[in-house]
């Protein structure tokens, strides 16, 4: 698989356009992935109106489908990850999906790096987020530590506080 600047060329489902997006067009993927226990009319994405924040996606060429997702914005950390977090602005990921039959090809990876790269282009600081535990290795792959103990989410499952510093570009 190619990742050429903003373009990834994907085996199974052919080019993907990786950028920015608006926030409703990944609502449906949300609501199917993170969210089943609610309906697509239910979906928000918090923060997504800030001018600095970005809802970025990996979108098929010809059928507009976005198969996966992330999203960041400028989000002051909670008080007791904060205590432990070097200087700098803070930023939070949220809502990272990929569609299930394309896992582990490397397009959740694409996205996030397309966020992170918004984050860098931005100044720059610390990306936290609150990671449900079985995606815990696929961010700690992208330089994230995990802080403090895990809890559960209702409907959801269990979480765990991570971050990263992430330098301007
Ligand atoms: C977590 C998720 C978004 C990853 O997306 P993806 O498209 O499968 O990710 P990629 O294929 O780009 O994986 C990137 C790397 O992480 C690894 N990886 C992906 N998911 C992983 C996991 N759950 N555990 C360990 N490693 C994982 C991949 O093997 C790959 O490794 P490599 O760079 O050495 O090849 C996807 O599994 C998903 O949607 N999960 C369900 C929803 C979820 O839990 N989201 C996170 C909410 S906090």
């Amino acid at each position: 698989m190619n990742v050429v600047n903003d373009h990834l060329s994907h085996p199974v489902i052919g080019d993907l356009a990786i950028g920015p997006v608006a926030p409703e067009r990944t609502y449906l993927l949300r609501q199917q992935v993170l969210r089943p226990h609610q309906r697509v009319e239910e979906m928000s994405l918090i923060g997504s109106d800030d001018p600095e924040a970005v809802v970025g996606a990996a979108v098929v060429a010809g059928s507009g489908e976005v198969v996966s997702t992330a999203a960041v914005s400028p989000e002051e950390a909670p008080a007791e990850l904060a205590t432990v977090l070097p200087p700098g602005r803070q930023w939070r990921l949220r809502s990272m999906a990929t569609r299930p039959d394309l896992r582990g090809t490397g397009i959740g990876g694409a996205v996030l790096a397309f966020v992170i790269s918004h984050v860098a282009a931005h100044g720059g600081g610390v990306l936290w987020c609150s990671a449900r535990v079985p995606a815990a290795a696929f961010y700690e792959r992208a330089g994230f530590v995990r802080f403090g103990e895990e809890w559960v989410a209702e409907h959801i499952g269990p979480h765990v506080m991570m971050w990263r510093t992430v330098g301007r570009s």
